[in-house]
């Protein structure tokens, strides 16, 4: 829980002090900073943006573009949301172009490439002719549904990585390959690489056949040198854990406390800047810090939407992955293990059965996608893999987050991302 109440302590504090009456104005965003301190209603340069209370599909709509909402029921049971831009707002032919599944990383849901009104990537890809797709891991708000199973029962939460790389991400990528009939293009973030590389190691031949390429935002598969805080955030886990799985069932972020939990985070981080900021030090502190890339007109929007629901059996598993550095199955233990794998250890994800190109993106102020971790994962994968180079965003303090969220995204990386991909 990220030491949730610590912070929340502190930021109570601070926000019963700075919460005055006036904070209760209608505009919610600002052109800069100094702007949110003044009368936000009758400032020009604020306005309000609905965009953090809409759905996924409101938001699209909102936009401009024409928006889908197909299922997909995978083969253990989960029914996943996919929404779908088939084409863009400028865009005259109103024909889908070449097809590109978008899928997000822990915590999130496919808002996170939605929510930055033009700067998005899903905007900004179905304007430069793609057929945008948008993946929802189960367990997130809109994969929720399940052919045999409800989501109050311990078993329905019973998955980690693992299981999403298997069933979710091959679910998905089946279906939109046989809808376009042709190989799609696969960008994945933060943990949406490390479900496709668990895919595409498991069924190297089918993704062979329905994926043109990966393109990985700070992969998430070797763990080396983390960031200090992460890891020792993630030692005391061990003790969390039983308590989290008895009272959840699994589920990290129960429902009924999570909106709770927002309406508070709401409370706490929106009045003013300096809460906001202070909302985010423990993110930046596993991210990278980098306030510089904060956008002040959709901060209010972004900040609180990595709060989505997964399971305790992913973080458990991240953690191992954390602690034996090494791209692994879930450890069971080693009479689970016995029983699982046959063997004492638990087996290793196969990377040299890759077959699909990747293309790494890193950055260098990120601490959960580390330099060290991304080159030890090229150097692992076959070298018909691996066409390109890594691609290192050039901006020193570019951090996890900002992959989706940073002010300057478009010309630090989506510029240069939509002319690799047009030239595939
Ligand atoms: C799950 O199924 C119910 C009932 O069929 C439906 O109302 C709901 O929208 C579905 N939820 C998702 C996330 O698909
Ligand atoms: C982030 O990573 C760098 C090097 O990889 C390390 O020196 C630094 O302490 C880390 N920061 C945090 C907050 O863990
Ligand atoms: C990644 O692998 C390729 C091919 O083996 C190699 O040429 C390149 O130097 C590697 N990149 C880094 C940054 O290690």
């Amino acid at each position: 829980m990220k030491l949730q109440l610590l912070s929340a302590g502190i930021i109570l504090v601070i926000s019963l002090y700075l919460i005055k009456t006036k904070s209760k104005t209608k505009n919610n965003v600002c052109k800069t900073f100094e702007d949110y301190y003044t009368d936000r209603d009758r400032n020009e340069n604020c306005h309000y943006n609905p965009d953090g209370e809409l759905t996924v599909p409101e938001i699209i709509k909102r936009w401009g573009y024409p928006v889908e909402t197909h299922y997909v029921t995978t083969e253990d049971g989960y029914i996943l949301t996919l929404f779908r831009i088939p084409y863009g707002k400028k865009s005259t032919l109103k024909q889908p172009g070449k097809p590109v599944l978008l899928q997000h990383g822990y915590k999130a849901t496919s808002k996170c490439f939605i929510s930055t009104g033009e700067k998005s990537l899903g905007f900004l890809l179905a304007d430069h002719g793609y057929d945008v797709w948008l993946g929802n891991f189960r367990g997130s708000i809109y994969s929720r549904n399940h052919t045999q199973l409800s989501d109050t029962e311990k078993k329905f939460w019973d998955f980690s990585f693992h299981e999403i790389g298997l069933y979710d991400i091959a679910a998905k990528i089946d279906y939109v390959n046989k809808y376009r009939k042709q190989k799609i293009i696969y960008l994945g973030f933060s943990m949406g690489t490390t479900t496709a590389t668990v895919y595409s190691s498991t069924y190297p031949d089918i993704a062979e056949n329905k994926v043109k390429i990966f393109i990985y935002f700070a992969p998430f598969i070797f763990t080396n040198e983390i960031g200090s805080y992460t890891y020792k955030g993630l030692q005391i886990w061990p003790y969390i854990e039983p308590i989290l799985r008895t009272l959840g069932k699994g589920q990290l972020f129960p429902r009924p406390f999570d909106d709770l939990n927002i309406q508070l985070w709401k409370f706490l981080c929106y009045p003013y800047p300096v809460q906001m900021k202070i909302c985010q030090i423990l993110d930046m502190w596993s991210f990278g810090f980098d306030y510089e890339q904060i956008d002040p007109e959709t901060y209010p929007v972004t900040l609180l939407q990595l709060l989505e629901t997964t399971s305790v059996k992913t973080v458990t598993h991240i953690s191992q992955l954390l602690k034996s550095e090494e791209f692994q199955q879930f450890d069971y233990g080693e009479e689970g293990n016995l029983k699982k794998y046959r063997s004492e250890k638990p087996p290793q994800y196969d990377l040299s059965k890759l077959r699909v190109p990747i293309y790494l993106i890193r950055s260098d102020n990120d601490n959960l996608s580390t330099k060290s971790g991304i080159e030890r994962f090229n150097a692992s994968i076959p070298e018909r893999v691996k066409p390109y180079d890594i691609y290192v965003v050039n901006y020193k303090k570019f951090n996890h987050i900002d992959f989706v969220f940073s002010k300057d995204v478009v010309p630090l990386l989506y510029n240069h991302l939509i002319q690799f991909m047009n030239n595939l």
